[in-house]
């Protein structure tokens, strides 16, 4: 599956439209698919956009607040467009001793958003969580999949740089 630029999508709310078709051609329309499809959705988009919320409603002749209420009760799926990159700070104990509050200003500085915020490009998505389980490395930043240990502010002007 290709994916598709977010900011792409943005631009052009045809895209989400079109997409959709594709992804439900490949389903019955059937009740149980709601997940699945919503899986699916989630995927290609990063998040579920409310064009595709509606789409999946009506496909499966379901109402949009049954789609929404599902959608919300898991964790698993967002609603507004997150970043290409997902940087992660750890604000548990051993990091906040390690002075993790001072690395998660200077990565807020160098991106311009808040924890929870995305950057308008859709570049980068900035999350705080709580201990990442890595105590022995802190501060922990994560960076999609790569864990950054004994962090510093260098370290983090050098990580976002790449
Ligand atoms: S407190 Fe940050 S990894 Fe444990």
């Amino acid at each position: 599956m290709t994916p598709i630029l977010k900011s792409d999508i943005l631009k052009n709310g045809r895209a989400v439209t079109e997409q959709l078709e594709r992804i439900l051609s490949r389903y019955k329309g059937e009740r149980g698919d709601l997940i699945p499809l919503l899986q699916e959705v989630q995927t290609r988009f990063g998040y579920l956009p409310e064009e595709a919320m509606q789409g999946v409603a009506k496909f499966l002749r379901l109402s949009e607040s049954i789609v929404y209420g599902v959608s919300t009760f898991y964790a698993q799926f967002k609603f507004t467009p997150t970043g290409k990159h997902t940087i992660k700070v750890c604000r548990g104990t051993a990091c906040h001793v390690r002075g993790v509050t001072r690395i998660l200003e200077e990565v807020e500085k160098q991106l311009g958003i808040k924890p929870g915020g995305t950057t308008p490009d859709l570049e980068y998505s900035l999350e705080s969580i709580a201990c990442f389980g890595s105590c022995a490395l802190s501060p922990v930043m994560v960076v999609d999949e790569t864990v950054y240990g004994r962090m510093t502010h260098e370290k983090v002007r050098e990580i976002l740089k790449r």
